[in-house]
């Protein structure tokens, strides 16, 4: 709901329904609950987007029970611009609700140039989440990720680094990112020695791509870590968007992403198998793809992307039907 102050000023009041009708799961055995269905801001969120289309898509996402909002360093383009965009809407929008809110950021890819923007330093994380800090303008985040593992920094160093970011009061809770199954144990185990509060893996995960089903959901399982889903429409792959064609405005007309039309067609026939599927379920392929995801084992949150509000709204609607029969499963294990 938006209402005018004094100033005229467009003023910002959540909706005051807003828990009713999300469903919110405890990250491993952590303290934590979060949200089914998280937003992140990699795309659609830096100075080459529409900033009143970003405002849109944050408020229509605290409203529908959305209080995990995920970002990164070099989110963008360019990097830090998502950092700074979500700063000014968070000032204008959100301070009042900031206790309602787990914001992420994370530091690990090339962020600035020389040999200490990148990878998995002490050096570079603790100057990255000062950096993170600074253009959010928070005083904490609520969980601070390593963002890839690096293969030639010390994993303790990069353990204790972000032990020490807790402790200095910059982020309440730490995760880790695309690390392997092996990596993750030894690091659960370094963050359990440090008591840190070690409480989620971020995973590339969808019904196009099932690489964390070969061991790591096992060891987050062994950890009591909870794993949220990244890309879990595989770029939008798994949506309507692309059945009929390759619309201008879509991720994979655009070049500066990392979804290439090649892809798109590559998989058109599965898409379209499993489109008519969802289509059978009464849901648009969006909707079933989350639904599939919530039902895996581990799965806390799944961390979709969204350029309009309007498909941020058609995808929280997947909360409508999480049950798959059988047949249903064995369809789609088909069209993966
Ligand atoms: N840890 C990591 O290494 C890592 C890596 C990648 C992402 N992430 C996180 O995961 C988040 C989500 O990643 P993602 O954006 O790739 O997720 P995604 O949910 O797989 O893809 C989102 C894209 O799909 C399209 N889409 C979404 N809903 C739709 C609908 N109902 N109908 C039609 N099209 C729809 C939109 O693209 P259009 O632009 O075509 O509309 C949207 O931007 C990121 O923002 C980031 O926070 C983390």
């Amino acid at each position: 709901m938006n209402i005018n102050d004094k100033s005229g000023t467009e003023k910002y009041v959540a909706n005051a329904n807003r828990y009713n009708t999300m469903q919110y799961n405890r990250c491993g055995k952590s303290g934590v609950l979060l949200p089914a269905i998280a937003l992140g801001l990699w795309h659609n969120f830096g100075f080459v987007d529409n900033q009143h289309n970003a405002r849109e898509i944050l408020r229509t996402a605290f409203d529908l029970g959305i209080t995990h909002f995920d970002l990164a360093n070099n989110y963008g383009p360019p990097y830090g611009s998502a950092e700074e965009n979500f700063g000014l809407l968070f000032k204008k929008d959100f301070k009042p609700y900031r206790d309602e809110l787990f914001i992420a950021t994370k530091a690990g890819f090339d962020m600035w140039p020389g040999p200490y923007g990148n990878l998995g330093s002490r050096k570079y994380l603790i100057a990255s989440i000062d950096q993170s800090l600074k253009r959010m303008g928070l005083d904490y985040v609520d969980i601070f990720y390593h963002h890839r593992p690096d293969p030639d920094t010390p994993l303790e160093e990069t353990m204790v680094a972000l032990a020490d970011i807790v402790r200095q009061g910059k982020a309440l809770y730490v995760g880790i990112s695309n690390y392997g199954p092996k990596e993750t144990a030894e690091a659960a185990t370094l963050l359990k020695e440090l008591r840190v509060p070690f409480i989620l893996h971020q995973a590339r995960y969808s019904i196009f791509d099932r690489w964390v089903e070969g061991g790591l959901l096992d060891t987050l399982e062994d950890v009591n870590v909870g794993c949220i889903a990244f890309s879990p429409l595989a770029q939008g792959m798994l949506t309507n968007r692309y059945i009929n064609g390759i619309p201008n405005d879509s991720r994979a007309a655009k070049n500066f992403t990392y979804l290439e039309r090649e892809q798109v067609e590559d998989n058109l026939l599965k898409i379209k198998n499993l489109a008519a599927l969802a289509e059978k379920r009464g849901q648009k392929l969006s909707q079933m793809a989350i639904a599939w995801l919530l039902n895996r084992p581990t799965i806390t949150s799944v961390l979709i992307g969204a350029s309009s509000s309007n498909q941020l709204r058609e995808n929280v609607k997947a909360l409508d039907n999480l049950d798959f029969t059988a047949e249903e499963i064995r369809v789609i294990n088909e069209n993966s």
